[in-house]
């Protein structure tokens, strides 16, 4: 089985996370997929950002939620990381999801909603979800076992995620709590015996962050399905490297 390669909220490694220049990057390295972060802002528009707060990915201050969309498209999400990427924005899941429905790409939707219980983020994502047509190459993950129920709830076909960055005590409980087709698990949490309890529970495991090639090649020994890595072209090589 060939180990997915997904962009950890693009090409982060090289470009500013989360913004058009990470997503095109791994896009042109040849990554399998993006996976990316989605908050709501005031006036319940998902825009993808990691943080709940703007200071450490833009020039803005205070929180996602407290700015309206329209506010936040003035700021600067791509000087941070280096004055090249200077008049990088931030993007609506909107308009990311309409780039992305003219590529082959699959997409992983992180719903931020673990810190901040955004009201009905799961029925917005959805939404547009539907409308770009890209229901069947989406997954939709988030830290907040509630929230993949409730999205499970409104949407029995799109795959969901449990993440976490522990091993559940009891996998096969979260599963059938929450209605998930898979895990998203931290590098560190992971190990034989769990993918053993998932291959039972016909489960797909992901890993994240995995950008060393000691941990490249191990993920792929261990045969998850997929990883989150910053550096897509370094996967694909590592990858290339195990194969053959
Ligand atoms: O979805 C995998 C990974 O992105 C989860 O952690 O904090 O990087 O969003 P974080
Ligand atoms: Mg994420």
């Amino acid at each position: 089985m060939e180990t997915s390669i997904f962009a950890h909220r693009g090409a982060s490694k090289l470009a500013p996370e989360n913004t058009m220049a990470a997503f095109t990057l791994a896009q042109k390295m040849g990554a399998d997929g993006i996976e990316t972060d989605v908050q709501l802002t005031k006036d319940h528009v998902p825009i993808l950002i990691h943080d709940e707060t703007l200071h450490r990915t833009t020039d803005g201050t205070g929180y996602v939620k407290d700015y309206t969309y329209e506010q936040l498209t003035k700021l600067d999400a791509g000087k941070w990381f280096n004055e090249k990427y200077t008049g990088e924005r931030l993007l609506s899941l909107e308009e990311f999801l309409k780039w992305i429905s003219n590529t082959s790409l699959s997409l992983n939707i992180e719903l931020k909603n673990n810190i901040i219980d955004y009201k009905d983020i799961e029925k917005e994502v959805l939404a547009l979800i539907k409308h770009y047509g890209v229901a069947e190459r989406t997954i939709i993950s988030s830290f907040n076992p509630k929230s993949i129920k409730r999205f499970k709830r409104l949407s029995k076909e799109i795959e969901c995620a449990c993440l976490t960055s522990r091993r559940p005590k009891d996998l096969q409980s979260l599963i059938e709590e929450t209605k998930a087709n898979a895990l998203h698990i931290n590098y560190n949490a992971l190990n034989r015996g769990l993918i053993k309890e998932a291959k039972r529970l016909h489960l797909p495991v992901r890993t994240y962050t995995i950008n060393r090639p000691s941990r490249l090649m191990r993920s792929y020994k261990l045969e998850v399905d997929g990883i989150f890595t910053d550096v897509p072209h370094s996967a694909i090589e590592y990858r290339e490297l195990y194969l053959h």
